[in-house]
């Protein structure tokens, strides 16, 4: 697969669609990417659309399949109360719509015990707001970041599977650290690298 900054999450789905027995997922931000993919390996994909009427109809007249929902709408709680009302369930959410309101898809989404939770470009933890992600003590959260020089961050957030999940090799891909659940903090990683020249530095000092 060609590498593409925008799609380094499809590595990481690879290996959740592998482990996991996703039949229905749902996303925030429809695209090029994600979309194909889900489509193509789940067997009912809703996709929301919640910032560009262009955008969506744009992607709408690119995918013509019958496992496939695409809505319009700005605001996941409406959708994931418009779900509950028809007990509809999902196997996986994905967040990587608008960004005032990924952090709350991804609180909805585990609110609900959705198996596997996927939330993209966890790396800007304030612009997205992730620090205000409210994990419940049976999820587990795994960074995932693509190692080719550009520090772009996928979380899976699971609720089984975790002894799975710690085991994972994806290529081009580093485990940046191993789940944990609450409390809620981002995840700051320290690179061995990092941490070796500064103990190298302050033993250097006479
Ligand atoms: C990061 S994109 C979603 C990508 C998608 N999940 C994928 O993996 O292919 C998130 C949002 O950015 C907006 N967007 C992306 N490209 C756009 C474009 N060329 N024109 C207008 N909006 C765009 C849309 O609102 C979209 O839902």
């Amino acid at each position: 697969m060609e590498f593409d900054n925008y799609g380094s999450h499809l590595r990481v789905f690879e290996k959740v669609f592998a482990t996991f027995g996703i039949k229905k997922a749902l996303e925030f931000g429809l695209g090029k990417f994600s979309t194909p993919f889900f489509v193509n390996h789940a067997e009912v994909v809703v996709s929301i659309e919640q910032e560009s009427k262009e955008w969506y109809e744009r992607i709408k007249t690119q995918i013509h399949s019958a496992n496939w929902r695409p809505l319009f709408q700005p605001d996941p709680r409406v959708v994931f109360e418009h779900f509950d009302a028809s007990n509809q369930n999902f196997d996986l959410v994905f967040s990587d719509g608008a960004a005032e309101t990924r952090c709350l898809v991804a609180n909805l989404a585990m609110e609900r015990n959705v198996p596997v939770v996927v939330l993209h470009d966890t790396e800007k933890v304030w612009y997205y707001r992730w620090n205000l992600l409210s994990i419940p003590a049976n999820y587990g959260r795994f960074n995932f970041r693509h190692r080719r020089g550009v520090n772009k961050i996928t979380t899976i957030l699971a609720n089984s599977n975790q002894s799975i999940l710690e085991q994972w090799d994806i290529p081009d891909h580093d485990r940046i650290l191993q789940a944990y659940s609450s409390p809620c903090q981002p995840v700051i990683q320290l690179r061995y690298d990092e941490v070796r020249s500064s103990i190298d530095r302050l033993n250097r000092v006479p």
